[in-house]
Order: C-alpha cells, then sequence, then structure tokens
C-alpha cells in the first residue's frame, strides 16, 4: 500500500507497511551502529531464543503531527526505561535510551509519507522490539539478540474512540504473582489472547483481568490500564506488581492532579465495589482513554456513567491529555521530543 492510498478517516489498528525500519544487532557484548531497512521480514535462526522460549519484549508509544506541521513524540524515553526492565527480567542487554529516542526518530521521519494530518483523528504507532536471536537450542539467554522499530499509521484501538463500549471480567489470569506482568514481553500477550477471544465473541471490547492471587481486584483492561473516577472526584488506578506500569496511566495521574486539581491515587480496586465510581476508563498508547460503559461480571452488569456518552471528568482528561499529544495544550517539562 502507498500513503496515497491511505483514506485516513477510516484507519483502524492495522498492520499497514511503511517504507523503512530500524535495525540494530547486538553481538559479542556490543549493539552495531544500526540501519534503516526497506526489508520488512526477519530472518532469524531457526534456535532463535524469541521462537522457543519467548525471550522478547516489545514496546508501543506514538508520533502526533501538530497543528503547525511539526511531529511530536510523546514521553519515548519512558518507553526506553520500560524496556530496559523488561530486558532486565529477560536477560536480555538493554538498547541505550539516547539510540532508542534517536531510532524512533529516524523512523518516523523516513515514513513520515504516512503520518496522518493533524485533526484527521490517525497517528503513527510506532512498535520498538527486541528479540534474542542466534543459533541455539537449550533454555538459556540467546547468543545474539536484534533490536527494531518499525511504524505504522493508526486509528483508534477500541472501536468506539470516545464512545464507552463493554468489557468483561476474565476468569483467566495474564500474569502471575511474581511473574512477569510488570513486562512488557510476548508471553503476558500469549496468555491473553484466548480469554479475549471469549471476550469479544461475546461483543464485549476486551476482557478484564482480575489480580491473580485473589481475583477480587481489578488488574488491566486488556492491553490497557483501569482507571476509576469516584463519587468524591479522586483518580483512581490500580497498583499492582503483575500490571504493567502504563506511561498513559502515569501521565493521567499527573494531569489529574496537577490539571484537573483532583486527588489521585493508586490503589486498590476491588469488583465487589464499583459503586463507588461514577465514571471509568481503560487508557494506554493505543487506548489513548477509552470509556467504559459496563462492566459484566458473572450475571451482574455494573454500568458506571452511561453505556452511551462519555463522562465530564474522562471528557477533560482526554482533552488534556491528547492535547498535550497534539501539540495544542501546554506539556509538563520533558514530555514531549519533537522529531522536527
Ligand atoms: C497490558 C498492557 N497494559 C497497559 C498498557 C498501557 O501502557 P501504555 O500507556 O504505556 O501504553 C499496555 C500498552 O502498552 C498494555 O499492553
Amino acid at each position: 500500500m502507498s500513503s496515497k492510498d491511505i483514506d485516513w478517516s477510516t484507519l483502524g489498528f492495522e498492520y499497514i507497511k511503511t517504507d523503512l525500519r530500524y535495525v540494530s544487532i547486538w553481538e559479542n557484548g556490543k549493539w552495531d551502529e544500526g540501519t534503516l531497512t526497506e526489508d520488512n521480514v526477519v530472518h532469524i535462526a531457526e534456535g532463535s531464543t524469541a521462537i522457543h522460549y519467548g525471550q522478547q519484549c516489545f514496546e508501543g508509544l506514538k508520533a502526533y503531527r501538530c497543528k503547525d506541521g511539526s511531529i511530536n513524540l510523546f514521553r519515548p524515553d519512558q518507553n526506553a526505561k520500560r524496556m530496559k526492565r523488561s530486558c532486565d527480567r529477560l536477560l536480555m542487554p538493554e538498547f541505550p535510551e539516547d539510540r532508542f529516542i534517536e531510532a524512533c526518530k529516524q523512523v518516523v521521519a523516513a515514513n513520515e509519507d504516512y503520518m496522518p494530518p493533524y485533526g484527521s483523528g490517525g497517528t503513527m504507532y510506532l512498535r520498538p522490539y527486541l528479540i534474542g536471536i542466534g543459533d541455539n537450542l537449550g533454555v538459556r539467554t540467546a547468543p545474539k539478540f536484534m533490536f527494531s522499530v518499525f511504524c505504522c499509521p493508526v486509528g483508534p484501538y477500541f472501536k468506539g474512540g470516545l464512545n464507552p463500549t463493554n468489557f468483561i471480567i476474565s476468569e483467566y489470569d495474564r500474569a502471575a504473582p511474581n511473574g512477569t506482568g510488570a513486562a512488557k514481553v510476548g508471553g503476558n500477550y500469549a496468555a491473553s489472547l484466548y480469554p479475549g477471544k471469549i471476550a469479544k465473541d461475546r461483543e464485549f471490547s476486551d476482557c478484564i483481568y482480575l489480580d491473580p492471587a485473589t481475583h477480587k481486584k481489578i488488574e488491566e483492561v486488556g492491553a490497557a490500564n483501569f482507571f476509576g473516577i469516584t463519587k468524591d472526584n479522586r483518580f483512581v488506578t490500580p497498583f499492582s506488581p503483575s500490571i504493567l506500569p502504563s506511561i498513559t496511566k502515569y501521565s493521567l495521574l499527573y494531569l489529574a492532579e496537577h490539571r484537573l486539581g483532583m486527588k489521585a491515587e493508586e490503589s486498590d480496586v476491588y469488583i465487589d465495589k464499583l459503586d463507588e465510581f461514577t465514571e471509568a476508563g481503560a487508557c494506554g498508547t493505543a487506548a489513548v482513554i477509552s470509556p467504559i460503559g459496563g462492566i459484566q461480571n458473572g450475571d451482574d452488569f455494573h454500568v458506571f456513567y452511561s453505556e452511551t456518552e462519555v463522562g465530564p471528568v474522562t471528557k477533560q482528561l482526554y482533552d488534556e491529555l491528547c492535547g498535550i499529544q497534539f501539540g495544542d495544550v501546554e506539556a509538563p517539562e520533558g514530555w514531549i521530543y519533537k522529531v522536527k
């Protein structure tokens, strides 16, 4: 597909091949200088640990076209740091933060024709990943690694956009206590495919995972974090070592407190105490902020603000966050990195 064939208004969250991606290889204790390549097919050894033992991690961040034509990256330093933590957990060498950010900038600049225009609702999604490659057989860390970043223009992740959609509590766990839930590693997502399918077959947007130890507290909303707005106007989001520390979530915690004047806290969200919340949503790079209409838990269906309309606080948070990302609202220091 050429960039000219893209209808920006109907973009979903699907793979579109863009022209160039960044690749760097680690061998003998160091990363090579890295390069941009047209080849979107990865040729790796059949014994690669990424294939057999899930030794791989990835990231997701976005580039935003601003009104003045410039391009913003939103907090890429945080993605670089989180990837380092994922690498530490899976015994992989970290890709240096400055090079991670530079690679993201290069990939966006090299594929600028595919950048959705300001006001189209689209963004450029970047997918950095780091995988164990090279000849190997036993369960051990790989002899070689590959870091790469590719990008795709995308629209909304959940079909509703800023319209509420419904979710269902899963009986399955996506990660174990003291497992890899806080790392952005493929194994967590492999474990989520089946529960996600069950939810979607029943026409829910996705499933909600409870804490794996007690199944009493909300952890993740599909591939996004949960937040709720309480009756006394607090922004509450779960804290747990088995959820992915969402960069969007930490950004919203800050904005709720410093821009909206709310109390903002990470604390337990009990599934039998949803009445405390007047609004709820899912947040993440792909999901942005997706209002949660209702949650199905067994036979019980709990509606928050409305099944059809976004709540006022969720809307305010959405406007503030998107305003910052697209350069219309002043960003807290250090949140925006200019590609150009
Ligand atoms: C499981 C999971 N939770 C939460 C998030 C949201 O994280 P972030 O806001 O950093 O995109 C993501 C997406 O990256 C995710 O995959």
